[in-house]
């Protein structure tokens, strides 16, 4: 199994297996952003499922900063109860298997994987620091939540394109004042927010950092500025890095990682060593393609410490228990169609590709 089976200790957190639920936006919750009854199934599903952490879709740490219409809430305290059930879903039946919540801003409207739901509002050039630190404190309240509902980790947003990404690109950051210019200001933001986390939730709770290792954009930023970034992220006091990539056209960037990783299958293959090195003894997760067992298992022996999944896991809940713990060891059956992905603008995540209904209307 190559490790893959064995498990992994996050902070205080020990994790039974290194797979891990990257976060996926179920847009299921009701308009309020509060936990249903079709939210509690889909983490059901997954907790046995047999993945070693689950990390739910990115819930909004600010109504303004909401992207999709039923993307959950942290934003105030009555989605406490909602998400303590959740958590106590996945502890249930989960057998060990730990949970996160995922914080998010959104921004500025147009970016990451918002293809179609773009209700946040932010002026990323005009906002002044009184608002900037606002949201910032937002964080904090947002994950002290978190811990009320009796999540084991928080995990943060900082990826393709949304507002902390947005703040540490040189292409979406025109500012001029602290919050811009320089790396070290751009970076500013992402630190004001894993200080204003660390302390709302005390030094014991795992922070869980997705940040792009790469823009994949002109004039972005690329793997050797942001190792620099997860460093000082982790020197804050961020316990587990997973990487990513990408602001925006995602799909397009998606196909032609894949193409470029072959049999490799990981995207983000080559920010591995230069990520491990730049954080240390901290765990590294990485996420995007991965579907085998022989890939997963390459990707541990190169030093990386989770093996991250999303669309595999839309199509296969199950999929961790399968290849762990049954003689089926076939890769995953997602074909990376991004159906699932240009569905959620408007509807519940559901593989779209593999549901009998929209195979017997697709042919009508
Ligand atoms: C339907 C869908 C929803 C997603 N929602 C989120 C999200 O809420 N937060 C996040 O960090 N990434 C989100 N992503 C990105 C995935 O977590 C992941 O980084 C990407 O799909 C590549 O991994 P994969 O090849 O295992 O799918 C989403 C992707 C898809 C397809
Ligand atoms: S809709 Fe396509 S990309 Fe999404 S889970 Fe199904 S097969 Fe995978």
């Amino acid at each position: 199994m190559g490790g893959l089976d064995q498990p992994f200790s996050v902070n205080r957190m020990v994790v039974k297996n290194r797979i891990l639920r990257s976060a996926t936006m179920e847009n299921m919750a009701d308009s309020e952003g509060r936990v249903t009854s079709g939210l509690m199934k889909l983490y059901f599903d997954l907790s046995v499922g047999g993945a070693g952490l689950i990390i739910t879709g990115a819930a909004g740490v600010e109504l303004s900063g909401r992207v999709w219409t039923n993307q959950l809430a942290a934003w105030d305290d009555g989605c406490i109860d909602g998400l303590e059930s959740l958590a106590k879903v996945i502890h249930k039946w989960g057998e060990g298997c730990k949970c996160a919540v995922q914080l998010h801003h959104g921004g500025v409207s147009g970016y990451g994987y918002s293809y179609g739901g773009k209700q946040a509002k932010f002026s990323l050039d005009d906002a002044p620091s009184e608002l900037i630190r606002k949201t910032i404190a937002s964080f904090g309240e947002a994950a002290l939540r978190v811990k009320k509902a009796g999540f084991d980790a928080v995990a943060v947003h900082g990826a393709h394109g949304y507002l902390i990404s947005q703040f540490m690109s040189p292409v979406t950051n025109h500012r001029t004042d602290g919050w811009g210019g320089s790396p070290e200001n751009r970076a500013r933001f992402a630190l004001g927010v894993v200080q204003s986390i660390r302390g709302s939730v005390g030094k014991d709770m795992p922070i869980l950092w997705k940040m792009n290792c790469d823009d994949y954009h002109e004039g972005g930023q690329g793997v050797g500025e942001y190792a620099r970034v997860a460093r000082g992220l982790v020197e804050a006091g961020v316990d587990l890095i997973e990487l990513s990539g990408g602001l925006k056209d995602q799909i397009k960037l998606r196909a032609r990682l894949a193409k470029e990783a072959g049999d490799h299958e990981a995207y983000f293959r080559p920010a591995a060593q230069p990520f491990r090195d730049a954080i240390g003894g901290k765990a590294l997760a990485m996420t995007g393609g991965m579907k085998s067992l022989p890939a997963m298992e390459a990707l541990l022996n190169q030093g990386v410490d989770f093996v991250g999944m999303c669309r595999p896991l839309i199509s296969e809940p199950d999929l961790p228990r399968r290849l762990l713990s049954s003689p089926d060891k076939r890769k995953a059956k997602c074909t990376s169609c991004n159906k699932c992905l240009l569905r959620i603008a408007r509807e519940p995540v559901k593989c779209v590709e593999f549901d009998e209904f929209e195979r017997m209307i697709r042919n009508l």
